[in-house]
């Protein structure tokens, strides 16, 4: 198997993570393989923003709960999120805030090839990553405007998803594998 692929079907969303911060090199590098996405007529219509503030990032964690709590249906995660032992962050040193320019329409697949690209190098380097959705549920309404505020993001950017990313402990990721029945062919 080439060496795309394999990086491609290796990668796991990593939820368990040892507490070194990765060096500014090596953030640099996923954001190099950012900054190579595609996006629609070369727009690149992403920001991203690089946190390793601990108070911050703990922050994030515990108030993107509520409204989460608030909003989601699933009863299965609701009883994850609940557990006061879950973190929104999976305790990571690390998180990159994706974020889009709204008057982009294809702002967000375009960020979605980024985030990927983030993913990938991130892998191929011995990093893990998980995206996470959970925090738009607080930085999209009016309680999260304060944290909002201190993303500093630049005019017409909101945020699209989260990057936590750090180096995976010795637990091993959970592997949720995939459905092969998704496609047709016309011919
Ligand atoms: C848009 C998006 C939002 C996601 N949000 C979360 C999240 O908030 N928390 C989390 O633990 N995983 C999140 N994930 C990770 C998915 O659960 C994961 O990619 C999926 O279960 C497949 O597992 P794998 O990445 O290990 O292949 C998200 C993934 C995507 C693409």
């Amino acid at each position: 198997m080439n060496e795309v692929i394999k990086c491609i079907k290796e990668r796991r969303s990593i939820r368990s993570y040892t507490s070194e911060i990765p060096s500014d090199d090596v953030i640099n590098t996923l954001l190099d393989a950012a900054a190579w996405a595609p996006s629609a007529s070369n727009t690149q219509p992403w920001h991203f923003t690089v946190i390793t503030d601990k108070e911050l990032l703990e922050e994030l964690d515990t108030r993107s709960k509520p409204p989460l709590l608030e909003n989601i249906q699933s009863e299965k995660y609701r009883k994850m999120i609940s557990d006061p032992n879950y973190k929104i962050l999976h305790g990571a040193p690390c998180l990159i805030m994706v974020s889009s320019n709204t008057a982009q329409y294809f702002g967000h697949h375009d960020c979605g090839c980024a985030v990927q690209n983030i993913c990938l190098a991130a892998h191929s380097i011995g990093l893990g990553t998980c995206i996470i959705g959970f925090l738009n549920h607080l930085l999209l309404r009016p309680e999260g405007a304060d944290l909002l505020k201190r993303l500093d993001l630049p005019g017409g950017y909101m945020p699209c998803v989260g990057i936590t990313v750090g180096y995976p402990d010795d637990k091993e990721p959970e592997n949720v594998g995939r459905s092969y029945q998704k496609f047709n062919f016309i011919k």
